[in-house]
């Protein structure tokens, strides 16, 4: 089971010698499907070496606060927002202490301060370090502060002495990462996704579909579960894994997309509607191939049922939430399809953006609802999911 997959972590490696275990804490992250960024305090190359963290981890070691290169594109700023959970493991006494001031003199503390994302901090030093006032009162600013905190643990230590300080074990560590992203924000709740395109048969080898790739709709499944919904996945074709968590239907057309759908619904409390629905069928499917022939072929495409603003207009109707494309006047169009549908919440993106929406990994979205927005900038459809759950939740403990 991968329990970090899609995610991007960023490991800061401090002065401790439990620093030599990170190269294979780095690799059972990877094990368990997340991208690894490492950053090393000076102090921890005294235990460490970049060029181990580099080979392990996939990716460039950064050190320095001031190194031009990587500064010259705001380097410590696009870590901070890359990152949807950041590691310090193993954190010294020393580097708390300085953290829980609020300090931002060198790398690691600066994208501290510049982030958003989650943080754990897993300390590790000699057990009187640990049990020292100044330590304990660090580590209640930090939590105060947001910072989740994971361990230490108990056993001889490398100066010989036995007692509390030692880095937890690599699979509590990674049990603990991934639980960041368990928020419980939809605990209890029933969530439905519609994902991916529609095929609308022509005959029985040829159809009408369209380019999307499910990604959002599934990114969006696996964030809602992980906030600890109990989701179904209504999903037309696409080449996707599976989210772990998650039951998934598969169907192909439209029609059977809106039947599963209505047969669901009567359980569920938000309904997340993200497929790229075709709008038409053909009237007729041959029942065998179409010959070709010289003269030319007429389609004759009835509409296709709209699901939903079906559910929205259900008596005792989950809280709904549409997507919409547009080309121009983003706002307007979007708030029209908003009443014109009858739904609670809209996530509109403009399609011109160069790679952006269908089929690409990246979205930019602005929601609204009521007479409200927010825009969540362009960035990877997973971290996309994750916001938009949220703030799908946030909306609808107000109105549930
Ligand atoms: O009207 P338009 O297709 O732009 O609306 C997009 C929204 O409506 C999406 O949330 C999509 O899943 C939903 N939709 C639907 N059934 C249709 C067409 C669109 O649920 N037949």
């Amino acid at each position: 089971m991968n329990k970090l997959a899609f995610k991007k972590c960023l490991l800061i490696v401090t002065g401790s010698i439990a620093a030599y275990k990170t190269p294979d804490i780095v690799r059972r992250m990877r094990d368990q499907g997340a991208e690894v960024r490492v950053v090393l305090t000076s102090a921890a190359t005294e235990f460490v070496t970049p060029l181990a963290l580099q080979a392990v981890s996939g990716n460039e070691v950064r050190q320095d606060l001031f190194d031009h290169q990587a500064e010259a594109g705001m380097g410590h700023i696009e870590l901070a927002r890359w990152a949807d959970a950041i590691v310090i493991a193993p954190a010294s006494a020393d580097y708390i202490a300085k953290l829980s001031k609020g300090s931002a003199d060198d790398l690691s503390t600066a994208i501290c301060r510049a982030s958003e994302a989650p943080m754990l901090i897993a300390p590790a030093m000699n057990q009187q370090m640990w049990e020292n006032s100044f330590t304990k009162e660090a580590l209640d600013v930090l939590s105060e502060k947001g910072f989740c905190v994971c361990g230490p643990d108990s056993g001889s230590q490398a100066c010989g002495e036995v007692g509390l300080g030692r880095l937890v074990e690599a699979e509590i560590l990674i049990e603990s990462i991934a639980s960041l992203f368990n928020s419980g924000s939809l605990a209890k709740l029933r969530v439905m996704v519609t994902a991916g395109p529609t095929r609308e048969y022509i005959d029985p080898v040829r159809y009408l579909t369209n380019q999307s790739s499910g990604k959002m709709g599934y990114a969006l499944a696996r964030a809602a579960c992980e906030a600890g919904a109990n989701v179904i996945l209504i999903s037309g074709p696409t080449n996707l894994e599976p989210p772990q968590g998650v039951g998934v239907e598969y169907i192909s057309s439209a029609k059977e997309m809106a039947s599963s759908v209505s047969e669901g619904i009567g359980e569920i409390d938000i309904f997340i509607g993200c497929a790229a629905v075709s709008d038409y069928r053909p009237e007729a499917v041959s029942d065998q191939k179409i010959k070709k022939s010289d003269s030319t072929l007429s389609l004759k495409l009835i509409p296709n049922k709209d699901i939903l603003s079906g559910v929205a207009g259900l008596t005792n109707a989950p809280f709904t939430v549409g997507f919409a494309a547009e080309t121009e006047e983003l706002e307007r169009f979007a708030r029209d399809k908003m009443t014109k549908k009858g739904v609670d919440m809209i996530a509109a993106n403009l399609v011109d953006k160069d790679g952006l929406g269908f089929n690409s990994d990246d979205n930019e979205v602005t929601v609204f609802w009521e007479n409200e927005s927010y825009v969540l900038e362009k960035q990877p459809k997973e971290q996309l999911a994750r916001k938009l759950v949220t703030l799908i939740s946030r909306v609808y403990q107000k109105n549930p």
